[in-house]
């Protein structure tokens, strides 16, 4: 198979950007047949990160692999306002890790951080267990894995925990409904319902001064301002429009 069919098939099946997604995929193909196989399960609909096992996340190759939620550019607001609150040698917890990409972009960026990353899903458990280099990766709800020792000693607690209305999950493009798990995507009927759960939970976790960030939707960040609110934390909202991203930033009795 040569590029360009290989381009004219994904433009054929609706690919947006068929000449860079080729690009990919002939890199990714270690000869002709693999090309194909590769080429088809594309045009099939699977995403092309799962198709060729990996996504671009902040500067990073992050192993993303089939049944994985892949790292949206858009999270890269959140990776950002983490490692800007970590420091050498603090506990980062990452809740909801999925691919383990925002711990990733931590353990990269701060020399010596102690990064913990939790998923229930054991398929997103592995993938970030191969992402996250030096940190720890424990499969289970949420806090429920986390060694008691870190209780009290979390500086920088992070979660992009699936936030979509379980009523908005059937508008999502094909790609997300039937490529990636409905425990990564579905939020409860408002999609704050983990979120809630992640910010009531906080308090134990939280060294003095620490901080919580939350990933959102923009029409979300009040009922997100709201969670933290109830569970005792000062909020701001931090939003950046180029990659049309919302982060909710928390913390205790900051007025
Ligand atoms: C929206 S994805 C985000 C993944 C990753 N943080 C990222 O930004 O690419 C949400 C992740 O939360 C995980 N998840 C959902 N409910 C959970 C729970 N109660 N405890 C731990 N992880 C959970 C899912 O398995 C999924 O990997």
């Amino acid at each position: 198979m040569r590029v360009f069919e290989v381009v004219a098939r994904l433009r054929a099946a609706g690919c947006v950007f068929a000449e860079d997604e080729a690009r990919v995929l002939v890199e990714a193909a270690r000869g002709p047949e693999e090309l194909a196989s590769l080429t088809a399960r594309r045009v099939a609909g699977a995403p092309l990160e799962h198709v060729v096992g990996w996504a671009e996340f902040c500067g990073l190759r992050v192993v993303v692999g089939p049944g994985v939620f892949v790292p949206r550019r858009r999270t890269g607001l959140l990776a950002r306002l983490a490692v800007e609150g970590a420091r050498p040698g603090g506990v980062v917890v990452d809740l909801c890790c999925g691919s383990g990409a925002v711990g990733a972009v931590v353990v990269d960026r701060v020399p010596g951080v102690e990064l913990h990353a939790v998923d229930v899903d054991p398929v997103a458990v592995a993938c970030a267990r191969r992402n996250v280099g030096g940190g720890r990766v424990y499969e289970g709800d949420l806090y429920g894995p986390l060694p008691v020792s870190l209780a009290g000693r979390v500086e920088v607690l992070v979660a992009n925990a699936p936030y979509v209305p379980t009523g908005s999950i059937g508008l999502m493009p094909p790609e997300a409904r039937e490529f990636e798990p409905r425990v990564a995507l579905d939020g409860g009927v408002d999609g704050l319902a983990v979120q809630r759960r992640v910010v009531a939970g906080a308090a134990r976790w939280l060294a003095p001064g620490g901080v919580v960030l939350v990933e959102t939707g923009a029409v979300q960040a009040a009922g997100t301002v709201e969670a933290f609110a109830r569970g005792g934390l000062c909020a701001e909202v931090v939003s950046d429009e180029e990659l049309s991203a919302t982060v909710v930033v928390g913390r205790f009795g900051v007025r």
